[in-house]
């Protein structure tokens, strides 16, 4: 009864025109499209501001030689030291992604060179692009007033001062990598500087057990003025497995040899944070921060950081990066993370400095890149572990790994 009064009132205030089927089908696709196209307008206009807001991180190479490099914060739960970090711009290349296969990769991103030097140094190619070979390496200097490279990569400081040489393929020469030149007179003094920081670590802190620090001057080769510094004390426990470079002993923590919990030091072992300050400082005069992200751990410490990271992706993924608790060398005391312990950290300025320098000050790059088989972990360009530079320096000559060099296994029983 409702129903019927409702259709009649309908009906006498809106007669409907009859529409054919064919006519209703026509406005049925016109709808469709007019739908379909304001969709696409939203999509395209969403799209362009993304891109807009987006910094990309590949592409162009020489796009890359401007590229903003944004630094953030980590959420890892072993991080506990990092200061603020904030956004920077920097207009050097980026140094190429360590886990493109497709890529130069090379043994060092900067070079330091006196005018006049017989050395002539070079930055090793670890890997080239896919198809190309030591023979199609195309070498060039962006500004041969400052130094010269030849056909094998050899570099000549000509004036002081600071530029690039760009290795390229001649299979591929979109592939390109820079390496930066720091040219200093031959007295050592970098005079005629175009870089940021150049000032001097005069006042560095002595470091506990270890002889007085000299004065460091920036952009020239620390090799020369950085001092010696002693291993680390014996922990005399039969049950830690010690191997030895001539006389000096060398703890060896892996997934192999473990780290006895009653031996545990309660904080960074005091020769290691005395050394990580003094490389922190020759870091500060080349204008770079460097800090402790992580240090000392605890074994309960390391115990919660492996089962979030079991929990989170799984034992075997977690066993590539995260020491069993027992078997993390931060439970010595003698291992440092820097900055950022992720792989944001890898194609930084700053790794690239830790890299080249950790060794004058008694550190070693533990996990280095390519080396997964055989230290048991994948590539961490931010964790150093003290030795005493005797060690680190021997094994920085042998390009080798703790595992390689006294051949051992790093593998859980
Ligand atoms: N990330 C290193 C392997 C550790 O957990 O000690
Ligand atoms: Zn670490």
């Amino acid at each position: 009864m409702d129903n019927n009064y409702y259709n009649n009132d309908y009906n006498s205030q809106r007669p409907r025109r009859k529409v054919t089927r064919d006519t209703f089908r026509k406005r049925q696709l016109a709808a469709v499209c007019v739908i379909s196209l304001i969709l696409l307008i939203i999509i395209v206009a969403f799209a362009k501001a993304c891109s807009h807001n987006s910094v990309s991180k590949k592409g162009d190479t020489k796009a890359n030689k401007k590229a903003v490099v944004t630094t953030t914060t980590t959420a890892d739960p072993a991080v506990t030291t990092a200061p603020p970090v904030t956004t920077a711009t920097v207009t050097e290349p980026t140094t190429p992604d360590p886990n493109d296969t497709n890529s130069f990769q090379l043994d060092k991103y900067t070079i330091y060179v006196d005018v006049g030097s017989d050395e002539l140094p070079y930055a090793f190619v670890q890997q080239y692009p896919d198809g190309s070979t030591e023979a199609d390496e195309v070498w060039k200097s962006d500004n041969e007033a400052i130094a010269t490279v030849d056909q094998y990569g050899h570099i000549t400081g000509v004036s002081p001062g600071e530029c690039y040489v760009i290795l390229s393929s001649a299979k591929d020469p979109t592939k390109e990598a820079y390496v930066k030149v720091v040219v200093a007179d031959s007295s050592g003094a970098q005079t005629a500087t175009t870089a940021e920081g150049a000032t001097t670590a005069e006042g560095a802190t002595a470091a506990e057990g270890s002889e007085t620090a000299t004065t460091l001057s920036s952009n020239t080769q620390p090799q020369s003025s950085v001092t010696e510094a002693s291993a680390p004390p014996v922990i005399n426990d039969p049950a830690l497995h010690y191997e030895h470079i001539g006389d000096q002993p060398v703890l060896i923590v892996n997934k192999t040899y473990a780290m006895n919990p009653a031996d545990e030091p309660g904080g960074l072992e005091s020769t290691t944070a005395a050394q990580f300050d003094k490389l922190c400082a020759a870091a500060a005069a080349d204008g770079l921060t460097l800090w402790n992200a992580s240090g000392y751990r605890s074994y309960s410490t390391q115990e919660t950081i492996y089962n979030n990271y079991v929990s989170m992706s799984g034992q075997a993924t977690a066993d590539t990066f995260s020491a069993r608790p027992g078997h993390s060398e931060h439970e010595t005391g003698l291992a440092i993370d820097v900055n950022d312990p992720s792989d944001n950290f890898n194609n930084t300025k700053e790794a690239a400095w830790l890299a080249e320098h950790c060794y004058d000050y008694g550190f070693i790059l533990r996990y280095p890149q390519g080396k997964q088989d055989i230290t048991g972990y994948k590539y961490e360009s931010w964790h150093i572990r003290y030795v005493g530079t005797a060690v680190s320096k021997e094994i920085q000559k042998s390009g080798k790994t703790l595992e390689e060099y006294f051949g051992i296994t790093s593998q859980y029983q």
